[in-house]
């Protein structure tokens, strides 16, 4: 064995005795609640496919219609000749669903917030993170160069404490305040109407990931910032299309300039090949179909499986209802052990640990999606009570550091 080889094995032998090694598990079957690995059927309840998209016939027919038409591939990036009529239908989907004046694609929700950041800030420039923040939001904070500052989660006042320093450092510089809308590990909800009052009170960019909001949330589906009547007052506005519109991709939306200014700057979107027209084809359809009747009953649909698991398991309730109801288990053994157990009874619900969730918080992340039935929701709960297991935290937690 070479010497590289030999360190690689001492470096995943690192990650096995921390309980953090993850492995890849084969699906012989689309994305939905009834999957395939080789012989054995499970039941998904881990997917972030909330409505039901990722194998909804219309959608995978925009696709298949897609590649008769604008074939396989991209074959460019967007600025060299790979700007294909499916990314700009796409673009004025995502603007129109959105209400804002502008929207851009990436290949991924990872690229967006990397290009984005990266292209909006300087070295000169501030971040202020919510402490739950995606690792995507993160790598891009650090990466922009700015100094990187991070609130304890959810906490406004923390927030303004790190706002005040920041103003006091440098009237001229730009701060970004970067937050989800609903986290994605947590399934809990940012205070937007604060965060915003306290960003136009400093000064500040607000930049709100709805990853896991868009499709799910406000009278038209936009996402948190719709439900909250803040959207006007987010100047970068992130969403993806691999979740609840169950495509791939991700984007950016708000004023013309700062399209323009992503088209010309953000790296992830200038040196990477344009996403394949099925993608895009799929993502337009979803929006679409978001937008008639299909999306608010899916929507309905939905809310009332979530209702369902926490009428019977209340720990899991939050104040304001999302599609993920972490068990937060502690220990990452034992997380891994309660998945094991899932699975031994049929049920595909990985555990989650450290680094997608801190140290000593590892947990079971639970998702619902609108093509459950209540049938199979009943059977999980009855198999999650079997395992005793009901929601609320096994071991202590640590504080987080
Ligand atoms: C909150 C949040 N933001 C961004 C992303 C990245 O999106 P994508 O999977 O499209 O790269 C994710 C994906 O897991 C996410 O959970």
């Amino acid at each position: 064995m070479s010497r590289f080889e030999s360190e690689l094995l001492r470096r995943l032998g690192e990650i096995q005795s921390a309980n953090l090694d993850r492995h890849l598990r084969r699906l012989d079957s689309p994305q939905q609640p009834g999957i395939q690995t080789g012989e054995r059927a499970f039941q998904n309840f881990s997917s972030n496919d909330y409505l039901g998209f990722a194998n909804e016939p219309s959608i995978k027919a925009a696709a298949t219609e897609a590649v008769a038409k604008f074939g396989a591939g991209s074959g460019s990036s967007r600025l060299i000749c790979g700007s294909l009529a499916p990314h700009h239908e796409l673009e004025e989907a995502i603007a129109t669903f959105k209400a804002q004046p502008a929207a851009l694609s990436f290949s991924s929700g990872y690229t967006a917030a990397l290009g984005t950041i990266t292209a909006l800030v300087t070295k000169a420039d501030v971040i202020i993170l919510d402490k739950l923040s995606h690792a995507c939001t993160i790598d891009a904070a650090r990466l922009s160069g700015a100094t990187l500052r991070v609130f304890a989660h959810n906490d406004v006042e923390d927030l303004e404490r790190l706002l005040s320093w920041a103003r006091q450092r440098s009237r001229d510089n730009k701060v970004l305040i970067v937050t989800e809308s609903v986290f994605s590990m947590d399934g809990d909800v940012a205070p937007l109407p604060q965060i915003a009052d306290l960003k136009d009170k400093y000064e500040a960019w607000l930049m709100v990931d709805e990853a896991h909001a868009t499709g799910l949330y406000g009278e038209n589906l936009r996402g948190l910032a719709e439900a909250v009547g803040v959207s006007s007052r987010v100047e970068i506005q992130m969403g993806t299309l691999g979740k609840a519109l169950g495509s791939a991709g991700g984007f950016i939306c708000g004023a013309r300039p700062l399209i323009d200014l992503l088209v010309n700057r953000a790296r992830t979107f200038i040196f990477s090949t344009a996403p394949v027209p099925a993608a895009c084809a799929a993502a337009t359809a979803a929006i679409q179909l978001l937008q008639t009747s299909t999306g608010k009953l899916r929507r309905k649909a939905l809310f009332d499986r979530v209702n369902q698991v926490c009428t019977r398991l209340p720990a899991l309730a939050k104040p304001v209802p999302s599609p993920i109801l972490p068990v937060i288990i502690g220990d990452e053994a034992a997380a891994v052990a309660a998945a094991g157990a899932l699975r031994e009874r049929g049920y595909f619900i990985p555990a989650i640990r450290y680094p997608s969730v801190p140290r000593g918080r590892a947990r079971l992340r639970l998702t619902m999606s609108a093509s459950h039935t209540t049938g199979e929701v009943q059977s999980l709960l009855d198999v999650l009570n079997t395992l005793g297991i009901n929601g609320a935290a096994v071991t202590p937690a640590p504080p987080s550091a």
